[in-house]
């Protein structure tokens, strides 16, 4: 017997929205959550190593310094949720304050399975936890969540590592206010992000000297090549990284060095680039301290505190939904 499953042919998402942001007019783009397949996450993994990269650090500074305070805002019961876990690395900080008083349910939420795999594995040892990873995307696996929560138990929502800056401009407030109904008042987020500091340091940051951002960056067409059967060159595209003055954003491109045409049969689609043209492939918006507090107020939420990082500009800040 055949399987119909495997013999339909059904444009995946990954194609549909290939295809769209490869014809748009004027900026061609790709979505950036595309860069976190198996091997973009590995690479991602490093990136938080690099020296360039002060961003991790400083989080998991304010995280392994602080934990007991962030702690203490919580009610007794809590259930977590992680959007966009990663490694779980630096949620351990958390969840080891919180499994000081209390046995927790632990929800990451991830569109990168082999991230989600890592993730077990990080906290695999913690006695006090249940961990229950959702391959999904973030709404989408966090009204399960919301859904699976025990009576009178408060909802902690994780959104680390500065991802709210990787929203486009506005899209961040849509984005929190839709987090927001899906809460309970009481609950809570514990937002980090990532401050604006000189530019210099910002630009490193995303353009490190051993080039592994530029090979994170670039393995998004090796992926398109493999999944959609295209023939991108990729010795033919560089990485590049500007600092958005108007938007106050780190953008990623990857700019065509050649005129060229590109095939990615598995959209259906061929693409002309001209000599210098580029792909917008992800864009990393820094805050200031109180664009965070008009982001919580203008969403639904109160700010109750917020930690910084001494050495690198950076807020962890803890929101309640109003
Ligand atoms: N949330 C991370 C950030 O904005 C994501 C990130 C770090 C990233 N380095 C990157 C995304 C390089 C794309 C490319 O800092």
């Amino acid at each position: 017997m055949t399987d119909r499953a495997s013999t339909l042919v059904i444009p995946s998402d990954f194609a549909f929205l290939v295809r769209e942001g490869l014809t748009r007019e004027g900026q061609k783009e790709l979505l950036s959550k595309f860069l976190y397949d198996q091997l973009g996450s590995a690479l991602f993994d490093v990136i938080c190593l690099l020296p360039e990269y002060g961003l991790t650090r400083a989080e998991e500074r304010i995280l392994s310094r602080h934990a007991g305070d962030i702690v203490k805002h919580l009610p007794q019961s809590v259930a977590v949720a992680e959007l966009g876990s990663g490694t779980g690395k630096k949620t351990r900080l958390l969840l080891e304050a919180l499994c000081r008083r209390q046995t927790v349910s632990y929800y990451p939420i991830e569109i990168s399975s082999s991230a989600l795999a890592s993730c077990a594995r990080e906290l695999n040892d913690m006695r006090c936890l249940s961990v229950v990873g959702l391959e999904r995307e973030y709404l989408d696996g966090l009204l399960e969540v919301a859904a699976r929560r025990a009576e009178g138990q408060r909802l902690l929502v994780l959104f680390l590592g500065s991802t709210i800056g990787n929203f486009d401009r506005g899209a961040n407030g849509k984005f929190l206010k839709q987090l927001r109904r899906i809460l309970w008042e009481g609950d809570f987020l514990l937002l980090g992000a990532d401050l604006e500091k000189e530019v210099d340091t910002m630009l490193a940051a995303y353009d490190d000297s051993l080039g592994v951002t530029a090979a994170f960056n670039l393995n998004l067409l090796t992926r398109i090549n493999r999944e959609l059967d295209a023939d991108f060159r990729l010795g033919q595209f560089t990485h590049e990284v500007i600092f958005n003055q108007r938007t106050r954003s780190i953008e990623m491109h990857l700019r065509s060095s050649a005129e060229q045409v590109v095939r990615v049969a598995g959209a259906d689609l061929t693409i002309d680039f001209t000599l210098g043209e580029s792909i917008h492939t992800e864009t990393c918006h820094k805050f200031s301290l109180e664009e965070l507090q008009q982001l919580a107020q203008g969403s639904g939420f109160r700010p109750a505190s917020t930690w910084l990082d001494s050495q690198w500009p950076f807020a962890e800040t803890l929101w309640v939904a109003a």
